[in-house]
């Protein structure tokens, strides 16, 4: 568990790598070198993100190559929902949710990040859309009230939050009862090297923050979700003149040979259709709810 000063900091860390990744466009940002998240010759988020741009609603100045699935793709979203993209960026997922939802229906982006902010309701402005709005705000407390969303999306953010039980449980909250999620995120299995851990980079880039993903599985079902399911899955390969910029020859071949490996997964579940009673106000055996 991280300690409220590191979660901060890395909160810091977070916001000002990606008010710089706002601050360009996804081809300023490779031409550059400075590939989205970090500088030359570290990690390019390029390695992760999918392709938009054959999907319906895409706004090329929202694709700032962030992603690391295609969660709108699998949330199953119905014309009239309201749908809440947590970590929205620049809107590239809430823009292809939006033209799911259509008139009737409402999409609602959170980011922390200023810049990120102001440059989805720049393309917001610049479209004319009055059904999508983004609102600056932390996942670990997403301003907004109990129970408004049918559908929560989100696309490699949920690593970038350092307390993960928070995120989830906020989730959970701001869902409608019968709501679902389906989130892409990356996760880990097996341990990485200490180097790649602890580099602030690496953090920001989405690598060092992310946790086992069987205890990621494990706080979703203990936030109380059901019908958790791996939509996709997919292996990572970062390559290793990247590598190298963390590890030594040495610990770049044991790596190598290890059995860890950094996964994009999109993992949809269900917030149940009724309050579950408390486990004390149910009715255990015959004669204890007498009197
Ligand atoms: C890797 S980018 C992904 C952006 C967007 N989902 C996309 O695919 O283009 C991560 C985004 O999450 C935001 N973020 C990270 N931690 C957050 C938090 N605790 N609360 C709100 N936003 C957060 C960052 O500001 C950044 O815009």
């Amino acid at each position: 568990m991280k300690t409220q000063e590191t979660a901060q900091k890395l909160k810091e860390i977070v916001k000002e790598k990606y008010s710089q990744i706002a601050a360009q466009s996804r081809a300023e940002n490779a031409a550059s070198c400075c590939g989205s998240t970090c500088g030359c010759s570290t990690l390019d988020m390029d390695i992760m993100a999918e392709d938009y741009t054959a999907l319906e609603g895409y706004v090329a100045d929202a694709d700032l190559g962030l992603g690391c699935g295609l969660p709108t793709a699998f949330a199953i979203i119905k014309e009239g929902d309201t749908v809440v993209d947590l970590g929205s960026g620049a809107g590239n997922d809430a823009f292809v949710a939006r033209s799911i939802v259509g008139e009737n229906g409402k999409v609602i982006g959170i980011d922390m990040t200023e810049e990120m902010i102001s440059k989805a309701r720049l393309n917001t402005a610049r479209l004319g859309f009055n059904n999508i709005e983004f609102r600056l705000g932390d996942i670990e407390a997403i301003p907004l009230d109990d129970g408004v969303a049918d559908v929560v999306v989100s696309n490699c953010v949920l690593n970038l939050v350092p307390n993960k039980v928070k995120a989830f449980t906020e989730t959970f909250r701001i869902l409608k009862p019968g709501g679902h999620f389906s989130v892409s995120d990356i996760v880990l299995e097996g341990k990485l090297s200490e180097s790649l851990l602890q580099s602030a980079e690496m953090y920001a880039g989405c690598v060092s923050g992310a946790i086992q993903k069987d205890d990621y599985l494990s706080i979703i079902a203990d936030a109380g979700f059901e019908n958790i399911q791996i939509q996709k899955e997919k292996k990572i390969t970062i390559p290793d003149e990247i590598l190298s910029t963390y590890l030594d020859h040495a610990a770049l071949q044991k790596h190598k040979a290890g059995q860890s490996g950094i996964y994009s997964i999109t993992v949809y579940a269900d917030k149940p259709a009724a309050e579950m009673p408390k486990k004390k106000d149910v009715c255990c055996a015959p004669g204890c709810c007498d009197a």
